[in-house]
């Protein structure tokens, strides 16, 4: 039998393991060594049983309290661990959301897309609605209704892409213009609408033209309205292109469909800049469309938007824009 001082050992080398331990594998390696089926407080719990009775409770008594000192020490120590444990795993997992993360290329918005889209949200918070029209037009609309009369230049084969079979009167619209007659044909006065879509000419493709290019049509119908809604109109527009500073100026010039027309010009970098075209809605034109002139009028004007943006970012080459090469979008910003 084990004598109390035995036990005193045993019990102060537990304790004394189990402080030394400083993770929970160095613990449960203790544990087995000073407190598991091999260890001589349990050898010494199990030879209770061949000790004479009257003896055999008084020594129950001792080992057991020594086995709980071991227990609870055990306990404590098994729960400092753990903590320790958690809070270097806090540390040690801590996610650094500074790193740049591996990037991958998903593609992105062509630079006329997101130019598009910035003039509609621009005309959209001035309450203007976005009317679309097909690339595949008739004739009528593209030009007659617009009082370009048969014998226009603009109807001559070199400018406009016809469409077999002739009969048909088809064309790939030259400018977004006919979209104003979609519109007023299908709505009543007031009307606030723009049109951006893609356009066609029969161009060579150089560095500042393409037979493919895009606009975006103003048309706004209602009652008296005058040219300095399209003065003023059209300041705003430039601004939010080109930037607070940017100035409008109207040069007196001549569409079939405006009267009067004039060249917009945009004060640009030092210099005047054409931008486009615009004028009061010709009367014939809003007759050929159902409105009632003695009652409305109107104004329009219309934007190439590859001109808008080789001014705005000093493109030189149209086929930058034209070609598709992703790192001309990415100097955009996009598609990274
Ligand atoms: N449709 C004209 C063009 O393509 C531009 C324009 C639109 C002019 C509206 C006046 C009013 O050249």
């Amino acid at each position: 039998m084990s004598s109390k001082g035995d036990l005193q050992n045993w019990v102060g080398a537990a304790l004394t393991a189990f402080s030394l331990a400083t993770n929970l594998e160095a613990l449960k390696s203790a544990r087995i060594a000073h407190f598991g089926d091999k260890s001589p407080l349990a050898q010494a719990s199990r030879s209770l049983g061949s000790l004479p009775a009257q003896e055999r409770a008084a020594a129950g008594k001792i080992i057991g309290e020594a086995k709980e000192q071991v227990a609870a020490a055990l306990t404590l120590r098994n729960h400092e661990l753990e903590l320790e444990r958690d809070a270097s795993t806090l540390l040690e997992e801590v996610v650094d959301v500074t790193l740049s993360a591996a990037r991958s290329h998903r593609g992105g918005l062509h630079p006329l897309t997101i130019l598009t889209n910035e003039i509609s949200d621009f005309f959209m918070g001035q309450g203007y609605g976005i009317e679309e029209g097909p690339e595949l037009e008739s004739e009528w609309l593209n030009f007659d209704a617009l009082n370009m009369p048969a014998d226009h230049p603009a109807r001559s084969m070199q400018d406009t892409f016809f469409v077999d079979p002739p009969q048909a009167h088809l064309v790939l619209r030259t400018h977004t213009s006919p979209v104003q007659i979609r519109t007023m044909l299908e709505k009543q006065p007031p009307i606030y609408v723009i049109c951006p879509g893609r356009t066609f000419r029969a161009d060579e493709l150089d560095a500042t033209h393409t037979p493919v290019f895009h606009q975006v049509e103003g048309l706004v119908v209602d009652r008296g309205i005058s040219m300095a809604h399209l003065k003023g109109t059209l300041d705003l527009f430039a601004q939010k292109m080109f930037g607070g500073q940017a100035q409008t100026r109207l040069r007196p010039s001549f569409f079939p469909f405006t009267e009067p027309s004039a060249e917009v010009d945009v004060f640009f970098n030092g210099r005047w800049i054409e931008w486009g075209g615009c004028g009061m809605v010709n009367p014939k034109v809003l007759i050929a469309a159902g409105v009632d002139p003695m009652q409305y009028s109107g104004f329009a004007f219309g934007m190439g938007l590859e001109r808008t943006l080789m001014v705005r970012h000093g493109i030189t080459d149209m086929h930058d824009i034209v070609e598709g090469d992703i790192r001309f979008s990415r100097a955009f910003g996009i598609g990274l």
